[in-house]
């Protein structure tokens, strides 16, 4: 059965509401300011489009820094198409979901390439470009440029089932398509760009996912999930993933007074072109010394002696949880054998700080550059 969104005076009200509370309420953010740091004024599109696609699986507290070194470094798209790609990731670096970098990177160069360099104000070239799904396609054409194109995410999905009572699960299927119509329904000619950012708003300051503030929301008249006493049900529970245990060990190869650091090929399923330690999962039972010999072995083609361990380091990535036990070596000999690795060099501890790395390899290489560390091998 079709879904009957409200009759348009309805609607009409909802809009009003929610950009009258967004105008008093919205958070002083730097992508609400252009390059002058003006509130007001031009939305300089580049900004926007910078900061979405930071957005996009990242919250905006660990955002904020990002942005302003990002646009600190790289002002412009000009020069971010002339950016070498170890700057941009480095300028990523801990944000994570480093293709996003490499998509931002590769369509900064077609506009410069193909279009004058200008951030076009229609939906025709950014379609094309790489990075470039339905959410950010509307987020930047309707901040940057008032057009009327809906976005949902996470939170503006929230509202927006909320809202409307949507029964079903708006991340899924049907309701995946619902909720994109749903936006769409409800968004305003004028101020596109500002309405969808209170949708955002909204769910991010007060219908949060769990103890939704509705006392303070401007929509609290109009929403069935409250009318209903929903809130707890509307949208369903994300369904748990199952999460898989991974032994890791990595090995920091030493050489003198320098270690290896190994680059990611361009074919990695994730960090590609990234820096890291060697590193591979250790079979069940297997001696940790072992492991390190034979880690170092197949991934770089060098020899070693294993040392102390150094540190153990836990984190997730997608469905796993990774435990990295992380061992010093000796090298002993052997020569660097390309495959797993691009290339790889040997680099001074103060060195590692330039590269980028995953978050935790940045966590050891901040652990090995320390001069206090205690026990020092070499
Ligand atoms: N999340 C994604 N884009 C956003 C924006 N422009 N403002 C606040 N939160 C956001």
């Amino acid at each position: 059965m079709p879904f009957t969104f409200p009759p348009e005076r309805t609607l009409a009200g909802v809009r009003t509401k929610l950009l009258n509370w967004f105008d008093k309420y919205q958070r002083d953010l730097p992508w609400r300011r252009n390059a002058a740091g003006e509130l007001a004024g031009t939305r300089d599109a580049y900004r926007v489009w910078v900061s979405e696609v930071m957005l996009q699986q990242t919250t905006v507290a660990a955002v904020v820094p990002y942005f302003a070194r990002f646009l600190a470094a790289l002002p412009d798209v000009q020069t971010l198409a002339a950016a070498d790609e170890q700057q941009v990731l480095k300028l990523w670096e801990g944000l994570g979901y480093y293709r996003r970098a490499r998509h931002l990177h590769a369509a900064a160069k077609v506009l410069v390439a193909n279009h004058g360099g200008e951030l076009p104000d229609g939906p025709e070239v950014w379609a094309e470009l790489p990075g470039v799904g339905r959410y950010i396609l509307g987020a930047v054409l309707s901040q940057a440029f008032d057009r009327p194109l809906p976005i949902v995410e996470a939170n503006s999905l929230r509202v927006l089932a909320r809202l409307f009572g949507y029964r079903g699960d708006p991340r899924e299927g049907e309701g995946k398509a619902w909720v994109w119509s749903a936006a769409e329904a409800v968004l305003p000619q004028n101020r596109a760009g500002d309405f969808n950012q209170s949708l955002m708003e909204l769910g991010a300051l007060v219908c949060t996912p769990a103890a939704p503030a509705c006392d303070k929301c401007p929509l609290s008249a109009n929403c069935i999930a409250n009318r209903d006493s929903l809130q707890d049900k509307i949208p369903p529970k994300k369904k748990p993933v199952a999460i898989t245990e991974v032994a890791e060990v990595g090995v920091v190869i030493r050489n003198g007074g320098k270690v290896l650091l190994c680059q990611r090929p361009a074919s990695a399923g994730r960090w590609q072109n990234m820096w890291e330690v060697p590193h591979s999962p250790r079979a069940p039972g297997e001696d940790i010394g072992a492991a390190t010999a034979r880690v170092a072995k197949e991934l770089t083609g060098f020899e070693i002696e294993p040392g102390a361990e150094m540190m153990v380091i836990k984190h997730g990535v997608t469905r796993y949880a990774i435990t990295l036990v992380c061992v010093e070596a000796t090298l002993v000999g052997g020569a660097f054998a390309p495959g797993a690795y691009a290339t790889a060099k040997w680099v001074t501890l103060v060195e590692l700080a330039a590269y980028p790395v995953s978050a935790p390899q940045r966590k050891l290489m901040t652990a090995l550059a320390d001069p206090n560390r205690q026990p020092r091998l070499f």
